[in-house]
């Protein structure tokens, strides 16, 4: 199945200009509060996924990691100015994902891809994951975190239309579409008054 196969108007956004003006001013904040980062970081640690190469798609200065990778960092995403303030970033990659899909790595060269909180802003999320599942090694991890927060011009109509179960049946889909198999989806956070729910889904290359 490709990205054309949701509903017509489903990665519509309201903001159709180019993503690299939206994001060419610098945002050297966090987008979840600390409870949520930590839910981020404990899955990280479950999964292994700081025990090889890791690739941070959407990344910004922080990549919620507890510690450096032992095979390093590379961190993808659309500001050069927080891209290079990421401590554990070893290598940056300035890329608008949704002009083009492509990871510019080799097939079966990352231990682990991850996505925090930002898979909702994918015109093309299928063909992305799809990408991670090719640069992934046998054996490797997707992880993609999200919460109830966004960017609400960038983020497509369909995860805008829907609550948050319906966006945890949305991130299945897009890793199920791209190629992964067993995917597990689950709240991370426990219910607190105010605090950010952070959602995991995950699968491993096969
Ligand atoms: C809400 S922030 C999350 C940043 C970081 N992952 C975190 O957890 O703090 C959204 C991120 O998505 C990235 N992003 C948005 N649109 C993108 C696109 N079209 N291609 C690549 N990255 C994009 C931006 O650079 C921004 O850093």
């Amino acid at each position: 199945m490709a990205d054309d196969d949701w509903p017509p108007g489903f990665f519509d956004r309201q903001d159709r200009g180019d993503d690299a003006d939206f994001y060419a001013p610098p945002r050297l904040v966090t987008h979840i509060d600390d409870g949520a980062i930590a839910a981020v970081s404990e899955l990280y640690d479950e999964l292994g996924v700081p025990d090889g190469r890791v690739l941070d798609l959407m990344s910004s200065w922080v990549s919620h990691l507890s510690r450096k990778p032992s095979g390093g960092l590379v961190a993808l995403g659309m500001n050069d100015v927080e891209l290079q303030a990421n401590p554990m970033a070893d290598q940056v990659v300035v890329q608008d994902l949704n002009v083009d899909p492509r990871l510019p790595f080799d097939d079966a060269s990352l231990d682990a891809v991850v996505c925090a909180v930002s898979i909702d802003y994918l015109i093309h999320p299928v063909e992305v994951l799809r990408e991670a599942e090719r640069v992934l090694r046998p054996g490797g991890v997707a992880v993609l975190t999200f919460s109830n927060r966004c960017f609400p011009t960038k983020a497509v109509r369909g995860w805008l239309a829907t609550d948050e179960d319906g966006r945890v049946a949305i991130v299945r889909a897009y890793l199920e579409q791209a190629g992964f198999e067993g995917v597990t989806t689950a709240l991370r956070t426990k219910r607190r008054r105010g605090g950010d729910p952070l959602y995991g889904a995950w699968a491993r290359s096969i």
